[in-house]
């Protein structure tokens, strides 16, 4: 029977601006998703956070998009609200663009991202979350990873790793997907996904027979309700080792370099990603900047195994949080350095995002207010500067 890993994640409020989800919160989902587990619809369950997100990860055996489980999730999300609401809480529910649930959070406004795989002798997974920011964030970093053997040596060495992957590559403003392979056609998929504005990689499958390697959540939320209402802060789900990427190579590239995410404050601004530990995970500069965690878990028959003992119940889990690891003191510190660097230039771009990435912008009603100010130059249009490459040749 196969396994469904669930990750589903919503802003519902938080203490002080954008900040964290009040304690009682998180509590009030974990005491829910404790109710969906004795009733059986839930294998599994951990209740965690990243800046003003609570994420929840759910293992079962109930197939992707399922009915139940997204309804476990938006019930934690519901009762998540009303706390939310009472306290006053910034930004209260704001995650949740429906009145009426009808069987699926896509759409609704939570993010999700889910796999279904046959378990292997030992699953080691990996969960990364990340906040003010969005899914194409994940694109650089996964194609050092599954599509770069200077980075992956296990692409080199690894026999069924070097068989190459199955990248499924979204276009978020089409609402298009196309499978592309590696190693033949990467070159083609770097093309795609160096335009961070339109694609970002949602799933990556093994070409060995493994199954699926990594999901991100790609609900691009700005998009779902319409206007734009805020960034995805999405999650990436991935399992490691044995023909698949190991653990330490997935964390490897954030050692390596600072990786530039668009989001940070309003939504509007490219910032690093810090790589920190769920606890360290307050935006504390200037909204920011885009933070990641990255907890680990072993699966064991459909059940979460972190450092707790074995048959731990209600979410109590301990995962591993690599993140924490003073190892990554020297890529936050790059991160700040380099997010601080950033700002220096203000509200221009490269600094703050493409016009039609903006949460937030005024340009519209500016040029609107200019209309009648704004007048031909009479100067003649200079006749193509630029040689066609045909004159040149
Ligand atoms: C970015 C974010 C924050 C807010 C900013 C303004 O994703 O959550 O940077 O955009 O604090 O918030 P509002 O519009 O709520 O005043
Ligand atoms: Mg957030």
């Amino acid at each position: 029977e196969k396994v469904t890993v669930s990750v589903i994640k919503a802003d519902v409020g938080s203490v002080v601006g954008h900040s964290r989800p009040h304690p009682s919160m998180m509590q009030a989902a974990k005491k829910i998703l404790t109710e969906k587990q004795k009733q059986g619809v839930l294998e599994d369950f951990y209740v965690t956070r990243v800046g003003d997100d609570i994420n929840l990860f759910m293992t079962h055996y109930k197939g992707e998009n399922n009915k139940e489980i997204h309804g476990a999730a938006w019930d934690c999300f519901q009762e998540a609200t009303k706390i939310a609401k009472s306290m006053k809480l910034y930004a209260a529910g704001q995650d949740i663009l429906t009145d009426a649930f009808s069987g699926n959070v896509k759409g609704a406004g939570p993010g999700s991202a889910e796999m279904t795989f046959e378990e292997r002798g030992s699953e080691p997974m990996l969960f990364f979350m990340a906040d003010k920011t969005e899914p194409s964030a994940y694109s650089p970093i996964l194609s050092r990873i599954y599509l770069d053997p200077f980075t992956t040596t296990g692409l080199v060495v690894d026999a069924r790793a070097k068989k190459g992957f199955d990248v499924e590559i979204h276009d978020v403003l089409d609402h298009k997907k196309v499978v592309m392979s590696s190693p033949e056609e990467t070159l083609n998929i770097l093309a795609l996904l160096g335009d961070t504005s339109r694609y970002a990689i949602k799933r990556v499958s093994s070409r060995a027979g493994i199954g699926p390697a990594c999901v991100v959540s790609t609900d691009k939320l700005n998009m779902t309700a319409g206007k734009y209402v805020g960034k995805d802060d999405p999650v990436c789900i991935c399992r490691s080792q044995s023909g698949l990427p190991s653990v330490g190579e997935y964390t490897q590239p954030f050692l390596m370099t600072s990786w530039i995410a668009g989001g940070w404050m309003r939504g509007s601004h490219y910032g690093t990603f810090y790589p920190c530990s769920p606890e360290d995970s307050d935006p504390t500069y200037f909204d920011g900047p885009p933070r990641i965690c990255c907890l680990g878990f072993q699966l064991n028959n459909g059940k979460l195994q972190g450092l707790e003992p074995l048959n731990t119940k209600g979410g109590d889990h301990i995962p591993v949080d690599f993140f924490g690891n003073p190892t990554f003191d020297s890529a936050r510190a790059n991160a700040i350095k380099t997010s601080k660097f950033l700002r220096t230039q203000g509200p221009f771009t490269p600094s703050i995002l493409p016009a039609e990435e903006m949460e937030y912008t005024s340009r519209p009603e500016v040029i609107k207010e200019l209309k009648s100010r704004f007048e031909s130059v009479d100067e003649k249009p200079v006749k193509s500067v630029t040689k066609k490459k045909k004159d040149v040749e």
